[in-house]
């Protein structure tokens, strides 16, 4: 009979060294469970705390909303280490994509959430506290029946959005559909949360995005609102 010897088991027969081989070779393809990189909130129906998830809490903390594979947090945590970072997106393999991105190049600032936005925005991310939300080339629902859809056309999602930045805090937002981008601007004129300031490409360090990337290539125009919370008395 064929026998090996394995490390504290003694001698093994052929079949029990198969197994042995496919248990450890399975253990080395296994996920980590919890991923590295994302959160999983205690509470899902309590304002979040978020500083518990991050190793500096008293930095400024900022999101992106659905923040796709996390090419853009990446970069971002990579450039501002003194700077927190969490991504809401709620596909399970973009979330992936993320932490991943974020273990590999070993950051710290950088978390992710798996959970719906409007939920997120509306009942969980923390009041008065984040410094910068991106709203970065969402879904901009085309077609007619789906316009409701489309976030930045909401008041009560702008309003959210306000209550969760800090004081003086930027809400930005690009998107390559210009009637998107046309009937946003038309409902944030018509509500008084912020003031709009301007954007031009070079102003300050910010990544272009995976779907951005996809879009330019095709020869699309992106159009960029950058939005300042406006104080009660402002
Ligand atoms: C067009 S992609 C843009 C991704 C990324 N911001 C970028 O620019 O590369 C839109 C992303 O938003 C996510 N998304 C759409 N609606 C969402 C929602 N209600 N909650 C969470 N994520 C959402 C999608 O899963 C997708 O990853």
């Amino acid at each position: 009979m064929w026998v090996a010897t394995f490390e504290g088991k003694g001698s093994v027969d052929l079949l029990e060294f198969k197994i042995h081989c496919a248990i450890f070779l399975r253990q080395r393809a296994v996920e980590p469970f919890p991923f590295p990189n994302e959160v999983y909130p205690a509470d899902w129906f309590a304002p979040l705390e978020v500083d518990d998830w991050f190793d500096a809490p008293a930095h400024p903390l900022e999101i992106d909303l659905g923040c796709g594979d996390g090419s853009f947090l990446a970069k971002m945590g990579q450039q501002y280490p003194d700077r927190n970072f969490l991504g809401v997106e709620r596909l399970l393999g973009r979330c992936r994509k993320v932490w991943k991105k974020a273990d590999v190049a070993g950051l710290k600032n950088v978390k992710i959430l798996r959970l719906d936005t409007n939920y997120a925005v509306k009942w969980l991310l923390p009041k008065a506290r984040i410094s910068r939300l991106h709203f970065l080339c969402p879904d901009p629902w085309p077609k007619k029946k789906h316009a409701s859809r489309r976030q930045m056309c909401r008041i009560d999602f702008l309003r959210s959005i306000h209550d969760l930045l800090d004081e003086d805090g930027e809400f930005l937002f690009k998107t390559d559909s210009l009637e998107y981008f046309e009937e946003a601007s038309e409902v944030q004129n018509c509500c008084d949360f912020f003031t709009v300031v301007d954007w031009n490409e070079n102003d300050f360090y910010y990544p272009v995005t995976d779907f951005e990337q996809q879009w330019l290539d095709e020869g699309r125009t992106m159009n960029r609102m950058r939005l300042v919370k406006k104080q009660p008395d402002g």
